[in-house]
């Protein structure tokens, strides 16, 4: 829950340092004295590696371990299944909702076609998950 809610909090003004949200959200969050794993998460959310590799801030990322587990692929489907009003939708009209707001050739559509399989693979995890728990419908649309 708690990343779910913080895991955008380096898009703040007053918070930017290296431009890139998933990791100065982080930063901001490890200086707080936030606990290590909410930080880690947040540094890793919806393929921040792929989106760090780009920018040339792979290693700086790194300082944080992405835990790979299934809460870490609920805040990436939470993520990539919500528009920016809270609205639900599907992973693929997310994904051509960003597309939309970000110009070809930037970096953020840039990440899209890099990190495309990555989260998509996480979304269709936590689907799986959520079906065998009872919590969502196996033909409805991620
Ligand atoms: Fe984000």
């Amino acid at each position: 829950m708690a990343a779910a809610v913080l895991h955008d909090v380096g898009y703040a003004p007053h918070l930017v340092d290296t431009g890139f949200h998933p990791l100065d959200g982080a930063r901001f969050l490890r200086a707080v004295g936030a606990n290590e794993r909410l930080c880690a998460i947040v540094a890793h959310h919806s393929g921040a590696r792929v989106e760090a590799a780009i920018r040339g801030l792979s290693d700086e990322l790194a300082e944080l371990a992405d835990e790979r587990s299934p809460l870490r692929d609920a805040l990436w489907y939470c993520d990539m299944t919500t528009g920016p009003d809270g609205q639900r939708l599907t992973f693929d009209e997310r994904v051509a909702e960003i597309e939309r707001r970000y110009e070809p050739g930037s970096v953020t559509r840039w990440f899209l076609a890099e990190g495309y399989d990555e989260l998509e693979a996480a979304v269709q995890r936590t689907t799986r998950r959520l079906v065998a728990a009872g919590l969502a419908i196996a033909d409805q649309p991620m």
